[in-house]
């Protein structure tokens, strides 16, 4: 953000305008969208849209070619070697249920492992956990201290030979907690072990390079990344890719079809199968755009500044406690308040027009690993201010007040 201040950015962000007083501070969950996308968006559906890969016709030619530069622009950007290796997917949910499902069900067999983390979101459990069952394999998890930070060592001494692909998440969305999943990958990879990275909750913060990292897969979301719902990417290594099978047949994603055979496109088609989220795909393309132009290095030392803050201001309230203090943490900031359900807490600071997440963040096993049923979430974006941090933390003082 070249000189723009948070305040000046939220003026691109429409939704401000309509709700001024709101302090938004649920952004883990999904972000804003600023005016470049919501135009880019309707421009489409006003004077572009036509679907893809079909038509003869002019429309339909240019919204292919708008999507396929997309791809090429989301392979630029991810710092991957080849647009082939970039498949669009209904988000990060997706992405990792394709790579369980497609990459990892068939080359597991019977007492085989699969490494999760203590940290990760039912996103990045279930596909694996379902993975074992129906293979007879086994899902072992990488333990964390109670800062909530993955204890490597432990983690080093599970790296055996039986363990068949690794899946853990760059950044915990309900502990703020960064994994050092450069150093994970490359452990993983000296025992010949593949490795997906649920960027989920990084993408948009953090510069990614999936080559300099060697990452085997890496999957995130467009509507946390200032884009459209219901659009993601799954990056995978071309061979990878080319050794997948479809796990969705239909139209566009096939070579030949008789009635007695079909033969699948290459990839990423092969994994698109039916109409897509095409205007979805546009809004995506401007997304990029718009954090491209935002100052990397000043949009980070923003967050971590709001992160530090939010922590200062919430550690001197009594009965608070963090759920998760790691060292090196995002701008998600999870906290219980002694005889206060989270529930209750969100509800107030609503009223006080301040949105903020309660619950198990669908992370119901780090809930059991502290013993609670909830946390409240606090999660920041380049457009929150300290005026809203500190709006916050007053609040949270009147809510434990009146219940005390
Ligand atoms: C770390 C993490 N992984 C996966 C997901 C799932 O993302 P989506 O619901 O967009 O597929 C989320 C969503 O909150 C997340 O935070």
């Amino acid at each position: 953000m070249p000189g723009l201040s948070p305040l000046e950015l939220r003026q691109q962000f429409p939704i401000f305008s309509h709700h001024p007083g709101l302090a938004y501070l649920d952004n883990a969950a999904t972000l804003q969208k600023p005016r470049s996308v919501i135009d880019g968006l309707t421009a489409f559906y006003e004077r572009e849209n036509a679907n893809i890969h079909r038509g003869i016709y002019n429309l339909s030619a240019q919204a292919t070619q708008k999507y396929e530069q997309v791809r090429r622009k989301v392979a630029e950007w991810l710092g991957a070697a080849s647009p082939h290796s970039i498949v669009y997917t209904s988000g990060t949910t997706a992405g990792i249920n394709l790579v369980a499902q497609s990459f990892l069900e068939p080359r597991l067999q019977p007492g085989d492992e699969v490494l999760i983390s203590a940290m990760e979101h039912h996103a990045n459990l279930i596909p694996w956990q379902m993975a074992c069952k129906k293979k007879g394999a086994r899902l072992c998890i990488i333990p964390m201290n109670r800062a909530g930070e993955l204890d490597m060592a432990r983690f080093r001494e599970m790296l055996s030979g039986r363990v068949k692909m690794l899946a853990v998440t760059h950044i915990s969305n309900t502990l703020g907690t960064i994994n050092p999943v450069e150093e994970m990958i490359h452990l993983a990879h000296q025992k010949g072990i593949p490795v997906l990275v649920d960027g989920a909750q990084s993408a948009a913060h953090f510069a990614i390079d999936v080559q300099a990292w060697d990452v085997d897969f890496f999957a995130f979301s467009g509507h946390k990344l200032f884009g459209p719902t219901g659009i993601g990417i799954l990056y995978g290594k071309k061979a990878h890719l080319k050794a997948m099978e479809p796990i969705n047949y239909g139209g566009d994603m096939i070579r030949n079809v008789t009635f007695e055979e079909t033969t699948f496109a290459p990839p990423p088609q092969r994994f698109e199968a039916g109409t897509t989220h095409i205007a979805g795909v546009i809004g995506l393309g401007y997304a990029i755009d718009f954090i491209r132009q935002l100052d990397q290095k000043a949009v980070r030392a923003h967050l971590k500044e709001l992160g530090r803050q939010a922590r200062e201001q919430l550690r001197e309230i009594p009965g608070l406690r963090f759920i998760g203090e790691a060292k090196e943490s995002s701008a998600i900031v999870s906290f219980v308040l002694d005889q206060v359900h989270p529930h209750d807490l969100a509800t107030f600071l609503s009223a006080e027009d301040i949105a903020v997440r309660a619950g198990h963040h669908c992370t119901q096993p780090v809930m059991d690993f502290y013993g609670i049923p909830g946390s409240t979430r606090a999660s920041f974006a380049i457009y929150n201010t300290p005026e809203e941090i500190n709006r916050l933390a007053v609040q949270v003082r009147e809510v434990q007040k009146f219940f005390s």
